[in-house]
């Protein structure tokens, strides 16, 4: 059964043989959704590939590598958007930086461990919008993404689970907590956002940057006050204010996952 997100234009369901003949403001979001998807999921895939070696198991190597491969998927997964439509995905990509958050350095096996945890979750809560979205092809597209971002962020937990039973293992956790968190939360974007109140309109998120924000934030807090041992302010705000003075935008805009 089709569910698409609430969008206040009317616009159904939209193929790749009608997609040119779409509002040029929808197609222009649509584009430029797929296009950062393309240049981050690779750039996160060469990313994680340095972990694969530091992992302490084979089995642990495994799923690492499982996740590199998976990564590398999602790039040509996106890319195929863009071929089936006739473009050149070079030339739409050629001027799009990788999202910022892969700007910050995963240095150990505990970083990839809470970053699978806290920032592919990030990537999964936006993929629940996307999954929602006119575009028909981009909407599977996203279905079978989410579904491995799932499984990263199983691995991440798994991870981290082994971390902490360790007392060394517990502070390398707590110390990528604080160097995670921000960026997770910073990946939903500014508050007040002008592009998010236009992929509302258009069907391709359906809440504001803040709202996926905070529930992001309660979800994520609960695991790790209750099990991973490091306290937390109540809400996205008060984490916002405390930890970071306020300035959420230095940490990151968005997440490929
Ligand atoms: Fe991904
Ligand atoms: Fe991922």
């Amino acid at each position: 059964m089709l569910q698409l997100n609430p969008n206040q234009t009317g616009i159904g369901n939209v193929t790749p043989d009608d997609f040119f003949t779409q509002d040029d403001e929808f197609t222009k979001l649509q584009l430029n959704i797929i296009a950062i998807h393309v240049v981050s999921e690779e750039f996160g895939a060469d990313t994680f590939e340095q972990s694969i070696l530091r992992a302490p198991t084979a089995d642990m190597k495994m799923r690492m590598a499982k996740t590199v491969m998976e990564e590398y998927g999602h790039h040509l997964r996106f890319r195929k958007l863009l071929e089936d439509l006739k473009l050149d995905w070079k030339e739409v990509t050629k001027n799009k930086g990788h999202l910022t958050t892969f700007d910050v350095p995963i240095d150990t096996w505990a970083d990839q461990m809470v970053f699978l945890a806290l920032v592919d979750r990030a990537a999964a809560h936006q993929f629940r919008h996307f999954i929602k979205s006119p575009y028909e092809p981009f909407r599977r597209a996203c279905q079978e993404t989410l579904n491995e971002e799932y499984g990263h962020v199983g691995l991440g937990m798994d991870g981290v689970k082994d971390l902490l039973r360790t007392p060394e293992g517990k502070a390398e956790v707590a110390k990528s907590v604080m160097k995670w968190l921000p960026v997770g939360l910073a990946s939903f974007g500014n508050p007040n956002s002008k592009t998010n109140e236009r992929y509302r309109h258009w069907g391709l998120k359906s809440d504001t940057n803040e709202g996926m924000r905070e529930t992001y934030y309660q979800q994520v807090k609960a695991f790790i006050t209750k099990e991973w041992g490091v306290p937390l302010p109540e809400t996205a705000d008060e984490f916002i204010q405390q930890k970071l003075g306020g300035n959420l935008s230095a940490h990151a805009i968005y997440v490929a996952g």
